[in-house]
């Protein structure tokens, strides 16, 4: 790897401000101060030092963090915080959400910058399995209910779009409560399902992506690393 671009992945550097720190002699390789920007890096061998001190790679990295309301889960600023700023890694800004939500949806989201990865999640083909509790407007009861259940097994041609939905789960917990299980991730997928039937999604909490559930020890707004064997379970 090139030493400019060793140094912008390994610090908060641009490549010119890079650039600008090895003609500023800031950076030594092997114990060599160097200045041109083209040297080869061996990642693995070299020791590259940047004001004295020594910079590393980060390898990928897998978060799940407890999504709060009032917090987005795109990549540019907005109105609202990002998922991101809540997660203090360096170079967070290089992870991408595995499936988003809303920024009125509570619950677990998944964090990474390994692309394989989120692909083996977020794949249409992989048919992944998001849990989500929602709390309706409109209580379902009775035959209303059993018609819902029957309609989200079906599939739901919803507005805008050319395929209905792929067979959900829905369970009712309360009239006013439910459990809804999808295996797509479509634009507001969940709240549109709800309006389909003429109901209102009130809240919606994700509690589960495949094999991985939001544990009750992560609160609002917290975050931690998932551990190898989580990683390993997509
Ligand atoms: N479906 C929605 O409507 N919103 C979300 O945030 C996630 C799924």
């Amino acid at each position: 790897m090139r030493l400019d671009r060793f140094l912008s992945e390994t610090t908060e550097l641009t490549r010119s401000l890079a650039k600008r720190a090895l003609k500023n002699g800031e950076v030594t390789l092997n114990g060599e101060p160097v200045k041109q920007a083209a040297l080869h890096v061996d990642t693995e061998q070299d020791q590259v030092h940047l004001n004295g001190e020594r910079l590393a790679l980060v390898g990928l990295r897998y978060v799940m963090l407890h999504k709060p309301t009032e917090v987005e889960c795109t990549a540019r600023r907005g109105l609202y915080p990002r998922a991101i700023d809540l997660v203090d890694l360096p170079h967070a800004d290089r992870l991408q959400p595995v499936g988003r939500l809303d920024v009125d949806t509570t619950g677990l989201l998944l964090l990474t910058d390994d692309g394989q990865w989120l692909h083996r999640i977020t794949s249409p083909k992989h048919r992944c399995a998001k849990v989500y509790l929602a709390e309706l407007a409109e209580p379902l009861e009775g035959a209303h209910a059993e018609r819902a259940i029957a309609q989200f097994e079906e599939g739901i041609l919803l507005e805008d779009d050319d395929t209905p939905t792929a067979p959900a789960t829905l369970e009712l917990l309360a009239p006013t409560r439910a459990r809804l299980t999808i295996t797509e991730g479509r634009y507001h997928q969940v709240k549109r399902m709800f309006g389909a039937l003429g109901n209102r999604v009130v809240s919606l909490h994700r509690h589960s992506i495949g094999p991985i559930a939001l544990p009750d020890t992560l609160a609002p707004g917290e975050w931690r690393e998932l551990t190898p064997e989580e990683i390993a379970r997509f």
